[in-house]
């Protein structure tokens, strides 16, 4: 098959997703009078933090929602984040706060999560919304996960029965894509730096996702005939262009794309495949946060349970 005709096409996907969701910001101005309101916090200067917040404010205005944009030094103390946490918290016309992640070492990211508001916790990652997840009764759903499920369950259709391997145990992608694909009834596992035989796992995977953040390991050595294949890793590699022989940077997934497109039956580019979609979720889960915090019911095109 043309490998045109296997890939999961992210960005097509989140502009079908984002004009979806556009009519739920309108339609929130009209009854209340301000748009859906996503605060992003940025701590330091790490410059592909920077290029996510970007993308992330941009997309929110031309989807109907204010952003308000906290930037602050690599050296703020826990206790001043904090602080503007709080007054983000109580502000009542701010509707999502997200803290970009990762942040400097100093802060503990767990203490941080811990204090945003669950109501305001568009990315999921408050103890509340990720134990709601694994109990069955999501609230907030973690935006990359939720992604990459939204396009598995439109290529697939029927998810109930497959074997699904997840490479990476994080809290941001390989715990709650487990708990997502787990309750549309596949068999589970999550893999990690200490697996032994990762090969052979990956191997009987008829659903592979990716979140391992190492440069093209996966190739066609982990892959079975006509799997699906999520790559979740953002990987900058460096290389010698051969013909100026200067050196440039390019992105690269966590999978050999040119080494699996033949045996994988669809696959998710990089750039273009998880990453719009992440920020389309985001935007989804602020919009339903804006609803929420006008005690509005939250019903829309993804079903209830989202
Ligand atoms: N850093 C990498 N991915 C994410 C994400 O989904 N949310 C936040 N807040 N930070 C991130």
């Amino acid at each position: 098959m043309e490998h045109f005709k296997k890939i999961i096409d992210g960005k097509k996907y989140s502009e079908e997703f984002l004009q979806k969701l556009h009519p739920l910001s309108t339609e929130f101005f009209k009854n209340f009078n301000r748009k859906p309101c996503l605060a992003v916090i940025l701590v330091g200067d790490n410059t592909a933090s920077s290029i996510y917040v970007k993308n992330k404010v941009r997309t929110a205005k031309k989807n109907g929602i204010r952003s308000v944009e906290v930037i602050l030094s690599r050296n703020v103390s826990e206790e001043d984040l904090l602080n503007e946490i709080f007054k983000l918290n109580d502000d009542q016309n701010v509707d999502g706060i997200l803290v970009q992640l990762p942040l400097p070492i100093h802060i503990s990211e767990r203490k941080i999560i811990n204090n945003i508001s669950p109501i305001k916790d568009v990315d999921g990652f408050h103890p509340t919304n990720f134990g709601k997840l694994f109990l069955g009764d999501p609230n907030f759903i973690p935006c990359t996960p939720l992604g990459c499920f939204y396009m598995l369950k439109n290529e697939l259709k029927v998810l109930s029965g497959k074997n699904a391997v997840i490479i990476g145990r994080s809290n941001i992608v390989g715990k709650p894509m487990a708990s997502l694909l787990l309750s549309s009834n596949c068999s589970v596992t999550i893999t990690h730096s200490k697996t032994e035989n990762l090969r052979e796992h990956c191997k009987k995977a008829d659903i592979l996702i990716s979140a391992v953040g190492i440069p093209e390991m996966v190739d066609d050595t982990y892959v079975k005939q006509d799997a699906i294949i999520i790559d979740v890793g953002i990987n900058r590699l460096q290389f010698v262009n051969s013909e100026t022989k200067a050196n440039e940077t390019k992105l690269v997934g966590d999978v050999n794309f040119k080494k699996v497109v033949d045996i994988a039956k669809k696959i998710t580019p990089v750039p273009g495949g998880v990453g719009p979609m992440t920020i389309a979720c985001l935007m989804h889960n602020t919009i339903k946060a804006a609803y929420k915090n006008k005690k509005e019911n939250f019903a829309n095109f993804l079903g209830e349970n989202f």
